[in-house]
């Protein structure tokens, strides 16, 4: 279990905290929505230590996370823009996500397994720059595959997908979120991708999380 407990945080200038709790079990997909604002991109950057907390809780199956430093922390971060290197292959921008000195041959089947299991088998030898949208957040959550850790957060990682794209890679993040367990934590403001994915829901207003 993901636990965030009383987690408190300001901005410079912000008069009252945030204080975040929430918790998001393996294997399903807990979602946070709130309007433009509200705090989720601040609560997730919190989660991935690019933010420190004044106090509180952040805590994997009894782990405490806070002191870690974010390349540390078990988890994976999948934005709205995909992050890849757009001048390397899709195939190198998947083996960023495997643990150094990988041996050459290992690396390789992992890689055609991730594109595989993300349904790209073909593209593997691509530039990134020239791939689509929806095969860009396929690449990421790829690379997010070889990463293996069992946090993945995502901000808007939709936002930029046509309809029917967007409701390919739904479900591709929920059956990856199944199949290995993910404490998957999606931001989104789309009614569409809560209703379909969320186990969990909560709502962002006012600093704090509410259970929806
Ligand atoms: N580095 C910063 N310094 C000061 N204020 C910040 C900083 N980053 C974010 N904020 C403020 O914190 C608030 C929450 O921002 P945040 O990005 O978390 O919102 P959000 O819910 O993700 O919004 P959106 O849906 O538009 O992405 C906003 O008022 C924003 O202006
Ligand atoms: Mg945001």
């Amino acid at each position: 279990m993901l636990r965030v407990d009383e987690l408190t945080f300001a901005h410079p200038g912000q008069a009252v905290p945030y204080e975040f709790s929430l918790v998001a079990p393996a294997g399903e997909v807990t979602a946070v929505s709130g309007t433009s604002g509200s705090g989720k991109s601040t609560l997730l950057d919190l989660l991935a230590g690019f933010l420190m907390p004044i106090s509180g809780v952040i805590e994997l199956d009894h782990v405490n996370l806070v002191p870690m430093p974010p390349e540390q922390r078990p988890l994976s971060l999948l934005l709205q823009s995909e992050s890849l290197f757009e001048h390397l292959s899709a195939a190198s921008n998947i083996a960023l996500g495997l643990p150094r000195h990988t041996p050459k041959a290992e690396g390789r089947q992992k890689i055609a397994a991730a594109l595989s299991e993300v349904g790209l088998d073909s593209v593997g030898d691509q530039q990134a720059g020239t791939l689509s949208g929806g095969q860009k957040q396929r690449v990421a959550l790829a690379r997010t595959l070889l990463r293996a850790r069992p946090v993945l957060l995502l901000d808007e990682p939709f936002s930029a997908l046509d309809d029917e794209t967007r409701v390919l890679i739904r479900e591709l993040v929920r059956t990856l979120t199944i199949r290995h367990r993910w404490h998957t934590v999606l931001v989104s403001h789309h009614a569409d991708d809560v209703e379909t994915l969320a186990g969990r829901r909560y709502v962002l207003r006012d600093g704090r999380l509410e259970a929806a």
